[in-house]
């Protein structure tokens, strides 16, 4: 590891590093990954340990407060978070503003962007109290808004959280339940959302991580950087790649069909890439797509959709992609969208949500990169450097 700072202090040289492949732009104690061996910590603890023995708002507590809970503490967390699930009743008029067929990341970014103009009692970034209410209401909050999202898009009306349910059946019923009918929350899908949370929950210095990260280094409010980060989330190459995954599904339609697409995803004049392939850190399989390939046989199994088509052809395509020379020698495996977006779907999720609901799992880990950044005593405004590859100084002539 290089200490570029004084480097640059000492001769003025600095690194032109385009996508950071090999720069760090800060510590962390939150994530470690080693992409060779497809190991995934969470404040030292395997994500196969997290995703079997814990539930979604015990890792937000552990990502928040660097140790799990103990029985108390976790009651008490759980209590915050349930109590603060509302949303202010005048932000339901906001979503009025949008047309009913807008993605829902767009209008996600409108509402949890409008939130600051609405807790302006939390905004002081220096006052630890203030950061934990802001952490407590954004992780209660986005549930809350995901679904209201998809309620506006329906045309149904909105169904305000219940304080008794546990988190996720909570979500649930906000998005599946009506005032006419009630929904009855199955354990095994109520489990598999909770896990999709917990594999989406953080992963280091991700695109929509480093971007609430540098956000934030201007000393901009909680709120206005957990929407730089979902505005950054939603692009194909990151977040919204479970919804592009399941899209590039339903597009290659028939096993028959998979070689066609294969060739196309290795043709450099084709600009076709497998959504839900590779990964900049894993160079090995994405053990959250492991965990995910599990979750997906359980949920296909409780719902009795094992000859899914869907499901059916994705296996065949990992399958072939995973014998073929290109993918091996460029190590592209599976990630974690290949088949977040297949559970979803068997979730009765429609594909432009599923972005929304990654969203709802990384803010924990956004805001708790946030957090750590203003603790840490050596954090300066984010200020990268270009390579100027324009014009030599050069002078308007007289004629203007
Ligand atoms: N299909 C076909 N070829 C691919 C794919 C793919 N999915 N991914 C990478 N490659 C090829 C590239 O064409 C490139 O080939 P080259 O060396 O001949 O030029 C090589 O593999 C390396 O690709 P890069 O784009 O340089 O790798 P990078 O680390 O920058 O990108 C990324 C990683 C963005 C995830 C890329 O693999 C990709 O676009 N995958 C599809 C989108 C996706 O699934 N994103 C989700 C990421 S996980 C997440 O956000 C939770």
């Amino acid at each position: 590891v290089v200490d570029v700072q004084t480097l640059y202090k000492q001769t003025g040289m600095f690194t032109y590093d385009p996508g950071f492949t090999s720069t760090a732009s800060c510590r962390s104690a939150i994530t470690y990954i080693d992409g060779e061996a497809g190991v995934l910590l969470y404040r030292g603890y395997p994500i196969e340990q997290l995703a079997e023995k814990c539930s979604f708002l015990e890792v937000c507590y552990l990502l928040l407060e660097a140790e799990l809970p103990n029985a108390d503490e976790l009651k008490t967390f759980e209590k915050e978070v349930t109590t603060h699930t509302m949303v202010h009743d005048q932000l339901t008029n906001f979503f009025k503003g949008f047309r009913r067929d807008a993605h829902p990341m767009a209008i996600m970014v409108g509402v949890v962007g409008a939130l600051s103009a609405f807790y302006h009692d939390s905004l002081d970034i220096h006052s630890p109290k203030d950061r934990h209410i802001s952490a407590i209401r954004l992780i209660a909050k986005v549930p809350t808004i995901v679904a209201m999202c998809y309620k506006y898009s329906v045309g149904s009306p909105f169904m305000y959280p219940q304080n008794k349910l546990k988190y996720v059946d909570n979500f649930l019923r906000m998005m599946h339940a009506t005032p006419c009918a009630e929904y009855e929350p199955n354990p095994v899908l109520v489990r598999a959302l909770d896990r999709i949370l917990i594999l989406h929950a953080d992963h280091e210095q991700n695109a929509s991580t480093s971007t609430v990260r540098l956000a934030g280094s201007s000393g901009a409010n909680p709120f206005a950087c957990i929407t730089a980060g979902i505005a950054c989330l939603w692009g194909s190459a990151h977040g919204g790649a479970n919804e592009a995954a399941l899209n590039m599904l339903k597009e290659i339609g028939d096993v028959s069909q998979i070689p066609i697409y294969i060739a196309k995803a290795k043709d450099k004049n084709d600009s076709f890439r497998l959504m839900g392939f590779g990964h900049r850190v894993y160079k090995n399989y994405d053990p959250r797509a492991k965990l995910m390939r599990e979750t997906c046989h359980e949920v296909l199994t409780e719902l009795g959709l094992h000859d899914d088509p869907l499901f059916k052809l994705a296996l065949e395509l990992e399958r072939i992609a995973l014998e073929d020379e290109y993918f091996v020698s460029k190590k592209l495996y599976p990630n974690v969208d290949f088949y977040s977006g297949i559970v979803l779907h068997a979730l009765g999720i429609p594909s432009n949500m599923f972005t929304a609901i990654f969203a709802m799992g990384r803010t924990v880990g956004w805001i708790s990169h946030w957090d750590e950044m203003i603790s840490d005593p050596e954090q300066k405004i984010g200020r990268p450097r270009q390579l100027y590859t324009g014009a030599v100084r050069r002078d308007v002539p007289d004629r203007w």
